[in-house]
C-alpha cells in the first residue's frame, strides 16, 4: 500500500514514523513535510490548503490511501477532492469538517445528539457580548468561531480582557462564543471512524498554556502524555456512549457522514463529563504521545476507515507502559515565532520535527512556532518524562522555550476530579 501523508508537523512526522513501522505500507511521501518527515517518507512540494492540488499529487504519486494531518484542507475540502480521484482518503468530508471549522455548528450537532457541552450565547456585536458576560460571570470564556488554531479562546477572570479579545474578533469579521466556564481537568480522546464504527484510541492529555504551571498565552500545545493514570475507570467507554458514537451517529443522520479522526476535547468536570471541542483530525501534540503505544500497525487501520471496514477491524492493541513529549518552541511563540535559526540533535531518537527545514548546505533550521516535539515512551510515566527530558538536553536552538514541567502534575498525584456539587 502507498500512503501519502499530507502536513508538515510533528503530528504527521509521528504519522509517518508508524505507518512506516506497518509492513503493509510499501511506499511512503509526507506532503510538504519537513526535514524529520523526509528521513523516512519522500518529500513533494504541495500547497496543503488547494484541494486540487493535494487529489493531482495523490493521483500522480499513485497513492493507494491518502492521510491528511491538519484542519486546514479538510475544512477545505481536500479529502472530497482526494476521494473523487478515486483514492481512498483518510479525513472528513468538508461539511463533516465543519465539526472543527464552526464551534456553533459542534453545537447544533451536540444538541441534536444529546452530547453534554457547555451552555454558549453566540454573539452578533459588542451589546450581545455584554449581556453575555453578565449571564456567565467570572471566569469568562470567550472564542473566535472560526478556526483559529487553538489561539482564538480566551479563559480569564478579567471582564476587560475578556470584553477586548470579543472586540477584536468582531472587528475582524469573525463571530463570536461566550461559553459556561468548565471546572476540572481535560482530557483528549481521539477515536478512529468510518462514519458507523467507532474506535476510540487510549486517552491523552495536552498543555495547552504556554508557561510551566498552566501560565501564559494559549497554544497550538505544549507538550501531552499518555495514558492518564489519574483517569476514572470506564472513562473510554463512558465517551464512547456519551459522546462518540452519538455525534457519529447524528453526523450520519444529517447527511453529513463523518469518518477520519474524531477527537473530542473533554472536561471532566463536578458536573459530569462536558466536550469542550470537536476537531476533525488527529490532535498535536497528543498523536505524538498515542501513536507510540499503538501496537495495531497504523496503515490497516487507517485504511480500514477510509473503506468503511471498520466493523471488520481487530480490536486494537497497546503496549504497557506510557509516553512524553516535550515541544521546543522558537522564541515568540506563539505570538511572533523567530524562524530561520540553525537546529542542532534533531535526528536523535525520538526527537520530531513540528516545524523545520532543511537549507541548501543541508542545516536544519527552524520554520515554524513549534519546532520539535521531543518524544520518549518508558514502562510508566516518570520513565518516559524522565527520558523525554533527557533527550530534550540533547537539541539546540537558540532562545528556544520549552515547559519544565509536562506531565509532571499527572505523576505526582496531583490531579484530582473536582466532588459533585
Ligand atoms: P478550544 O479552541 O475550544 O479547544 O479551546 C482552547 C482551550 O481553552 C481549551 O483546551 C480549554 O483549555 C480552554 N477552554 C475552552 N473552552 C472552555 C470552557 N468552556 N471552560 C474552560 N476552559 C475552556
Ligand atoms: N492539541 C490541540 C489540538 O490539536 O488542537
Amino acid at each position: 500500500m502507498r500512503v501519502l501523508v499530507i502536513g508538515s508537523g510533528a503530528r504527521e512526522h509521528a504519522l509517518c514514523v508508524a505507518l512506516s513501522s506497518d509492513p503493509a505500507v510499501t511506499a511512503l511521501a509526507c506532503a510538504p513535510g519537513n526535514a524529520g518527515t523526509r528521513a523516512i517518507a519522500e518529500p513533494a512540494a504541495v500547497d496543503a490548503a488547494d484541494p486540487v492540488a493535494v487529489a493531482a499529487l495523490a493521483s500522480s504519486w499513485r497513492a493507494d490511501l491518502v492521510v491528511i494531518g491538519p484542519e486546514v484542507p479538510l475544512v477545505a475540502g481536500a479529502a472530497d477532492a482526494v476521494r473523487e480521484a478515486g483514492i481512498a482518503c483518510f479525513g472528513p468530508s468538508e461539511q463533516a469538517a465543519q465539526i472543527e471549522g464552526s464551534k456553533s455548528f459542534a453545537k447544533h450537532v451536540m444538541s441534536a445528539a444529546g452530547v453534554p457541552t457547555a451552555r454558549s450565547w453566540p454573539v452578533g456585536g459588542p451589546a450581545e457580548l455584554e449581556t453575555a458576560l453578565d449571564e456567565t460571570g467570572a471566569p469568562y470564556v470567550v472564542k473566535d468561531d472560526g478556526l483559529a488554531a487553538g489561539k482564538g479562546v480566551v479563559v480569564t477572570t478579567d471582564r476587560d480582557a475578556a470584553v477586548e479579545h470579543g472586540h477584536r474578533v468582531l472587528e475582524a469579521g469573525g463571530a463570536v462564543l461566550v461559553e459556561e466556564y468548565l471546572d476540572g481537568p481535560e482530557v483528549s480522546l481521539f477515536a478512529v471512524t468510518d462514519g458507523t464504527t467507532v474506535l476510540p484510541l487510549l486517552p491523552a492529555q495536552d498543555h495547552k498554556r504556554r508557561d510551566d504551571g498552566d501560565a501564559g498565552p494559549n497554544t497550538g500545545g505544549m507538550g501531552a502524555y499518555a495514558p492518564l493514570p489519574w483517569a476514572p475507570p470506564g472513562l473510554v467507554d463512558e465517551v464512547l456512549a456519551t459522546v462518540l458514537q452519538p455525534t457519529v451517529d447524528e453526523m450520519r443522520r444529517r447527511g453529513e457522514p463523518f469518518s477520519g479522526l474524531l477527537y473530542a476535547g473533554l472536561a471532566l468536570t463536578s458536573r459530569g463529563l462536558r466536550v469542550v471541542e470537536f476537531n476533525a483530525r488527529f490532535g498535536d501534540p497528543e498523536t505524538q504521545v498515542v501513536l507510540p503505544l499503538l501496537e495495531t500497525p497504523l496503515g490497516g487501520l487507517l485504511y480500514a476507515a477510509a473503506t468503511g471496514t471498520l466493523a471488520d477491524h481487530p480490536p486494537l492493541r497497546w503496549r504497557d507502559g506510557a509516553a512524553v513529549t516535550v515541544v521546543i518552541a522558537a522564541p515568540g511563540y506563539p505570538e511572533r515565532p523567530r524562524t530561520g535559526d540553525p537546529v542542532t540533535g534533531a535526528d536523535a531518537e525520538g526527537v520530531l520535527h513540528a516545524g523545520t527545514t532543511v537549507d541548501a548546505e543541508g542545516t536544519v533550521r527552524s520554520a515554524g512556532g513549534r519546532v520539535l516535539a521531543v518524544t520518549a515512551v518508558g514502562e510508566d510515566l516518570a520513565a518516559a518524562r524522565q527520558r523525554a527530558y533527557e533527550r530534550v538536553a540533547g537539541v539546540r536552538l537558540a532562545d528556544a522555550h520549552w515547559r519544565t514541567d509536562i506531565a509532571l502534575a499527572a505523576v505526582e498525584g496531583r490531579i484530582t476530579l473536582p466532588a459533585a456539587p
